[in-house]
């Protein structure tokens, strides 16, 4: 009897993977990008979820966030394309968030890793839909600012885009290139991802002038897709200071509005129920609630 034909490869079910991939982009820096995401993992971690945090960005910056020891320099992105396991570099936080840290790495390093991913972005792309594949892990992402080989490499399997500016005068220009997707590049898939983006004003003084004004265009341009705003609140730089993330500090006005940034990003997810459990509020977690 002849033997029977190989079957094709299943292409990669994408629709049906059960984790959500949140990355957390901008065009810019020092928006609170790694902030922010670090807060949304570590409130993710508390309402019972299991949470894999992934820095993309040679600034290494995201262990630091989330209470690791500055000593640790290893890393998931510094040693990709050497065979190393992802799962070899996971590090666990005190916050209940497995963190896969960039690793440090010279700038000249950085860019010969930029060159790799650039040209054989399956380095980055295999490894992460391997950590999509385990059904109950949600997949956050911090990644550097702009334009990357790292996030194009993994731009076809992003669920979330949390697109992170604050409100001044140069980030109210990009609003538009935010909602219509060009900020993402070009294309296709480019416009794809646009459609899952969601913006975070970050920084947000509601005194100031400048402020409102940059969040009224947000409002009008993003309606709904405005998943969240922080208010500025110089206790976020102290708690870091402190190795405390804002989230953990009573009263913080950065901690609420990052709480209900959670439940906004939580409600944007189709989450399967085993993942939707987590009934109790962050706040009450944190101590921040009654
Ligand atoms: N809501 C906020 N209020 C005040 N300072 C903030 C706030 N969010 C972030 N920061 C500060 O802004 C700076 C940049 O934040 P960071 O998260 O490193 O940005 P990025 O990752 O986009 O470069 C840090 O010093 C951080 O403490
Ligand atoms: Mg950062």
């Amino acid at each position: 009897m002849p033997a029977a034909p190989a079957r094709p490869p299943a292409p990669h079910p994408r629709r049906s993977r059960l984790v959500p991939l949140i990355a957390f982009v901008s065009p810019k820096g020092g928006v609170g990008k790694t902030t922010i995401a670090a807060n949304v993992a570590a409130l993710l971690a508390a309402r019972g979820h299991e949470v894999l945090s992934l820095d993309l960005d040679p600034q290494n910056a995201l262990r630091v966030h989330l209470g690791m020891p500055v000593r640790d320099e290893a890393g998931f992105l510094a040693e990709i394309g050497s065979g190393t396991a992802w799962r070899a570099a996971v590090r666990h936080t005190p916050y209940g968030v497995d963190l896969l840290p960039h690793g440090e790495v010279e700038p000249r390093r950085a860019l010969e890793l930029a060159r790799l991913v650039m040209d054989r972005p399956e380095v980055l792309a295999e490894p992460v839909r391997e950590m999509l594949a385990d059904p109950h892990r949600l997949l956050i992402v911090d990644s550097p600012p702009g334009p990357s080989p790292a996030l194009s490499a993994i731009m076809p399997l992003i669920d979330l885009s949390v697109v992170v500016l604050l409100p001044d005068g140069g980030s109210a220009s990009l609003i538009p290139q935010i909602a219509d997707g060009r900020f993402l590049g070009r294309g296709t898939l480019a416009l794809r991802a646009a459609e899952r983006a969601l913006l975070v004003l970050n920084q947000v003084d509601l005194e100031s002038p400048l402020s409102t004004a940059v969040l009224d265009c947000a409002q009008a341009v993003m309606g709904a897709r405005l998943v969240g705003v922080v208010a500025r609140d110089s206790g976020v730089a102290e708690a870091l200071a402190d190795r405390r993330l804002p989230v953990e500090i009573p009263g913080s006005r950065a901690a609420e509005d990052l709480s209900l940034l959670t439940e906004g990003i939580l409600g944007r997810l189709t989450l399967p129920p085993a993942m939707s459990a987590g009934g109790h509020s962050v706040l009450t977690h944190w101590g921040l609630r009654r």
